[in-house]
């Protein structure tokens, strides 16, 4: 067969472990070829944004971060005519199925175009954020959980060092997975998420009460997509820039700093923001990310032979599944309460 591939939305640690498992598998046990489409769904509309890739091409990726193929967060429902030309695209590259790694909406859109446009998709769940429906985990996490815990190790010293509070503000935009696993990791002494909207007067009380206990420093961990409730003084998100994405998505950014700024007024103790940023989704990815992204491309590839388009591999429990791409409609996967409960023992 001919197979396309392609990664789109923000990139993280993995991706190119899961193109070389589905290229590897397709070619040598299936005798496929195998097509790259460049920078996401920007390559399906245009022409000649493509590369053959051929296992030599593949050599030496497997512990790279980033990805070979390029991504990007053009939205082809937001483009004149960009459905149509996806199809026409596909038909003149003959593409007979269309391997998609992505996060929700790079696999929404897969699914549009499946549902509306007989596009021959299969999905692969990508993204540091872990908040995709319908798998246990997504790749890219557990590196983003690494990077996150390791900086937090780090800035534990240094704030007992001095005395002071570190506030730690991590990605996570709807769902505070990557704050909730590297606090508990980490041994943060207060974890905020989107998920629990804060009040910021209980927070510098939970300090306070700490350093009554004789602690000098805390460390604070904030993911970016942390707001305090509707009505109170500084509700809502911390947007970094009005502009939205072809998703609709405000970058967000910067709640650390408003955060660090509240908890030096009002308790008096010295504190200090670091903001990971794009550090978590850079490098090269953990042994558990890459082997799930060899285990999630293998199983892509598979399914294709399968004629199971239309949906999307996944994780349940140790098993890799298939599941109706639907599935990435639905509600974010939003941080299991245990989980969030289990971090909260550790508050204060
Ligand atoms: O979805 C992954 C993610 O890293 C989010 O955690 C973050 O909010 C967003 O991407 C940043 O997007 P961009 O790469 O467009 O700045």
């Amino acid at each position: 067969m001919k197979i396309g591939i392609l990664t789109g939305g923000g990139d993280c640690p993995g991706l190119n472990a899961a193109i070389r498992a589905v290229v590897r598998k397709g070619i040598s046990v299936y005798g496929d070829q195998v097509i790259g489409i460049l920078e996401g769904w920007r390559g399906l509309l245009r022409e000649g944004m493509t590369e053959e890739l051929n296992i030599d091409r593949l050599s030496g990726i497997l512990h790279m971060g980033g990805t070979i193929l390029k991504s990007s967060r053009t939205n082809p429902f937001k483009e004149k005519n960009g459905p149509q030309k996806i199809q026409e695209n596909v038909d003149r590259f003959g593409l007979e199925g269309l391997v998609v790694v992505g996060g929700e909406d790079t696999l929404g859109v897969a699914y549009r175009l499946f549902r509306d446009y007989q596009v021959k998709v299969v999905g692969v769940p990508k993204t540091i954020d872990n908040d995709l429906p319908g798998t246990d985990y997504t790749f890219g996490f557990d590196t983003a959980v690494n990077i996150a815990t390791e900086a937090i190790d780090r800035l534990h010293t240094t704030a007992e060092s001095h005395n002071r509070v570190i506030v730690v503000e991590v990605m996570g935009r709807h769902a505070g997975w990557i704050a909730v696993e590297a606090g508990l990791a980490g041994g943060a002494d207060m974890v905020l998420i989107p998920e629990h909207p804060f009040d910021i007067g209980e927070v510098c009380n939970a300090i306070r009460k700490r350093h009554k206990r004789g602690r000098d420093f805390s460390i604070v961990v904030v993911a970016e997509g942390a707001k305090m409730p509707e009505g109170t003084e500084g509700e809502g998100y911390i947007a970094q820039e009005r502009e939205v994405d072809a998703f609709g998505h405000i970058r967000l950014g910067g709640i650390g700093h408003v955060l660090a700024r509240e908890i030096k007024k009002r308790t008096g103790f010295q504190t200090r923001v670091t903001i990971l940023g794009y550090l978590q989704r850079g490098g090269t990815p953990t042994a558990f990310d890459r082997i799930l992204a060899t285990r999630f491309g293998i199983a892509a590839i598979d399914l294709i032979h399968q004629d199971g388009f239309g949906q999307m591999v996944s994780l349940r429990g140790n098993r890799v599944v298939p599941v109706d791409l639907e599935v990435v409609t639905k509600r974010i996967k939003t941080v299991d309460e245990d989980l969030y409960h289990t971090a909260e023992v550790f508050f204060g």
